[in-house]
């Protein structure tokens, strides 16, 4: 059975101000009618590959985000039985050994899909297809990835060194590097590196195996903090002294990177390649490349008046917004913060929120 996994997260701080501590970007709805959330439940609809889906998917969240989350879920006719509540972010490492355990607390060895719940994928068939590819690989034990064709070094990703066809439509992962700096990123494009999406594809005790094997005190954290998890009506509340004192990391570093170096353990990483409008909607210049643009190249949202204006995202929560004669403008208006920024520095929103958590 495939079961999908939902890693919701993440706090999204360059989506600033609209994506806040209280309101991640993962609860909004970004592009079109559902929140990435919802996006991201509904992204296995009509799946007809090898495998049945689960009906309904393992979400894990903060408890904090328990209700919206919940909500959000019903509304796309998802069963809500399955969100697992973490007391404290611990990075997706953690996130992801918890599902794994409900999974196998369920008695099977299911083949987890693991999608980070903030991306947007606009080709939803195409995207099946490269699932289904990687189903017989992670059947046999693999660790699969997806990988994207890279258009710009980017230090935000991961860069998966392709290696030779392992499968049909599979290859091998040489190498695994996470968030290498800038000028490593851009031999590494040169060289045919691909990006990681952030997707996986692996059975419950390959994972299980892994965590256990490269962080063992991340390993028996969770299973303790599963262990004395309790079913509370629609959630499971892992425990939280148990999950407190767990170690922080990421999949990528804390298994992904070790991975191709370590054969002996028999999980062989592999890369599907992915050609599916894939975007992480990483920052506001990233929405602005997938929204809908009227013939002056603007997207805009809300109450919104342009006049002589060009190539800007103009976005309206309360109040009207109108702007007159500017170019690549990024603007978010929220009832108690405004952003005006240029469209291509908006990666930097981060530094803004750095300053404003400093309280400078
Ligand atoms: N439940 C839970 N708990 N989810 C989490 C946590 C956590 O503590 N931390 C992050 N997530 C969720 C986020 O909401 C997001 O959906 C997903 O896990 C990935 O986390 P990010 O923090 O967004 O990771 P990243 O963007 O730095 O890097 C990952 O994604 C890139 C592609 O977007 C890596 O996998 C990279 O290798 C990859 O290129
Ligand atoms: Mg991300």
């Amino acid at each position: 059975k495939l079961q999908p996994v939902i890693l919701s997260g993440g706090s999204g701080t360059r989506l600033w101000p609209l994506s806040r501590e209280r309101y991640p970007k993962q609860l909004l709805a970004l592009s079109g009618d559902d929140t990435m959330l919802q996006a991201t439940a509904r992204r296995l609809e009509g799946f007809e590959g090898r495998a049945p889906v689960a009906a309904a998917p393992i979400v894990v969240c903060n408890e904090e985000y328990r209700f919206i989350t919940a909500e959000q879920l019903q509304l796309c006719g998802h069963a809500t039985d399955r969100v697992v509540l973490e007391p404290a972010g611990r990075n997706t490492a953690p996130a992801l050994t918890l599902a794994a355990l409900v999974a196998e607390g369920a008695g099977e060895d299911a083949l987890l899909l693991v999608m980070p719940a903030d991306h947007v994928i606009r080709d939803r068939v195409a995207f099946h297809q490269a699932i289904d590819i990687g189903l017989a690989a992670a059947l046999e034990g693999a660790m699969v990835t997806f990988g994207i064709v890279p258009d710009r070094p980017e230090t935000g990703y991961g860069y998966i060194r392709p290696g030779a066809a392992a499968g049909e439509g599979v290859l091998a992962v040489e190498a695994f590097v996470e968030k290498p700096d800038m000028d490593t990123a851009a031999r590494y494009i040169a060289e045919g590196y691909l990006w990681n999406s952030g997707l996986f594809l692996l059975r419950a005790s390959v994972w299980l195996k892994a965590i256990a094997h490269f962080a063992p005190e991340m390993a028996a954290a969770c299973r303790s903090a599963y262990e004395a998890a309790k079913q509370d009506s629609d959630f499971v509340r892992v425990g939280r002294e148990a999950f407190e004192v767990c170690p922080s990391d990421s999949i990528d570093y804390a298994v992904m990177e070790k991975l191709a170096a370590a054969p002996e353990l028999g999980i062989p990483p592999r890369v599907v390649p992915l050609e599916a409008g894939w975007s992480d909607v990483g920052a506001w210049d990233a929405l602005w490349t997938l929204a809908e643009r009227d013939g002056d190249g603007n997207a805009v949202r809300g109450d919104v008046l342009l006049e002589d204006t060009r190539d800007s995202l103009v976005h309206a929560s309360d109040r009207m917004v109108t702007c007159l004669g500017v170019d690549g403008l990024v603007v978010v208006e929220t009832p108690d913060a405004v952003l005006v920024a240029r469209r291509d520095r908006t990666q930097d929103v981060k530094k803004l929120v750095a300053r404003l958590k400093a309280g400078s």
